[in-house]
């Protein structure tokens, strides 16, 4: 990491540092709902967008040139990585994610590959494009899925309500998924040092699904890869582990040694951050579908959370999950204005 960030609110709240504010930033926050990325989206599939580096540059800039955020996250998707390793991806619309080889059995296990990374060099490419456009000004956050999360998508073949077919490779054919689950963790801890090397200023592990899974399970089949990952990717720059089910999960997840937690929105956040050992940071952790409601309650729920974290050294703003594609555009600037006109 090369260059000084002129706003580094991110980084110092990360590392449990002193703010004269939380610094605001929210997952999916290059998406559809702002009417610029539908102006791209409508010339290129996603998957396209992903691994040209000056078109993922150019959504990574939308809301640092149109919201004025804190912090700037890669524009690309966790289940690249499932892609390289060679699942067959495809983003419809209206479908989300497919993978129309999934993995079920044996022989599609073998077939992963983990020498894959040259097949994620467009990443690289973004990242540099994207630095060199944010000339310092921000920090960039870099990203991955967590094992657990990845292989809920290849073994489903796309997204779930129930994961059920996750569920029964668990439970009936446990050492088959540790197989898949170690397979996704080393080639994501090439993957992150490969972004940090490439100079992103943080990174965020995904582990969205994570709430599926009952507490043991957590253990055996997400926590233990989670830290796995974080004790071998490069520590240079913070790690902000993300899990919906943080609310639940955080005491184990802190035993992983993350910089930062990001907790969903059913938990007191104070309460968590009160829970965890000193020097973890909190996320989060306002209801996305407060940014639906009227801008006065926006306003008010943004404060309540704040009022509550008063105090506390190591907070960075945050949705609690990501920002849905109909929320109207002008409320989630609002959202972005309020907190950074607070002041501690
Ligand atoms: O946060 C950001 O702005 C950075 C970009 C980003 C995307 N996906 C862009 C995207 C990030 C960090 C992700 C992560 C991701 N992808 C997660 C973890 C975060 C989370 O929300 O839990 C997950 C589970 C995925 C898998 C995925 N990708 C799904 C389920 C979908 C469909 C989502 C839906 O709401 O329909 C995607 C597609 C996707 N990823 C889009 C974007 C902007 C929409 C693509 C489009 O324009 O059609």
């Amino acid at each position: 990491m090369s260059t000084i960030l002129q706003n580094d609110l991110l980084i110092k709240a990360a590392l449990s540092q002193q703010t004269e504010r939380p610094p605001v930033w929210m997952m999916r926050q290059a998406g559809r709902f702002m009417p610029q990325y539908w102006e791209i989206k409508n010339k290129y599939s996603f998957l396209e967008m992903c691994k040209t580096p000056e078109i993922a540059a150019d959504v990574t800039m939308l809301p640092v040139d149109l919201l004025d955020i804190d912090a700037a996250i890669l524009f690309s998707d966790i289940l690249v990585t499932a892609e390289a390793m060679g699942g067959d991806l495809s983003f419809e619309q209206g479908v989300g994610p497919r993978f129309s080889n999934p993995v079920r059995s044996a022989a599609d296990v073998e077939r992963l590959d983990v020498d894959c990374l040259d097949k994620l060099q467009y990443v690289v490419d973004a990242i540099r494009v994207i630095q060199q456009r944010l000339e310092g000004r921000i920090p960039l956050i870099g990203f991955a899925g967590a094992p657990f999360t990845i292989l809920s998508y290849l073994v489903e073949g796309g997204s779930s309500k129930d994961f059920k077919l996750t569920k029964l490779l668990l439970n009936n054919e446990p050492a088959l998924a540790h197989r898949i689950l170690k397979k996704i963790a080393d080639v994501t801890i090439k993957y992150l040092n490969m972004q940090i090397d490439a100079g992103v200023n943080a990174v965020q592990l995904f582990d969205s699904w994570a709430l599926a899974l009952s507490w043991n399970d957590y253990r055996d089949f997400s926590h233990y890869y989670n830290t796995y990952i974080l004790a071998h990717i490069k520590r240079s720059v913070p790690v902000i582990s993300f899990c919906k089910g943080s609310s639940v999960f955080a005491p184990m997840m802190a035993e992983a040694n993350p910089d930062v937690i990001s907790v969903d929105w059913n938990a007191d956040l104070k309460n968590i951050k009160q829970s965890l050992p000193q020097g973890i940071a909190v996320q989060g952790n306002l209801d996305p579908f407060v940014l639906y409601a009227e801008k006065h309650v926006i306003k008010e729920k943004i404060h309540q959370l704040f009022e509550r974290m008063r105090g506390e050294n190591g907070f960075i703003f945050n949705l609690g999950h990501g920002i849905m594609p109909d929320i109207p555009f002008d409320h989630v600037k609002y959202a972005v204005d309020v907190v950074k006109e607070f002041r501690y």
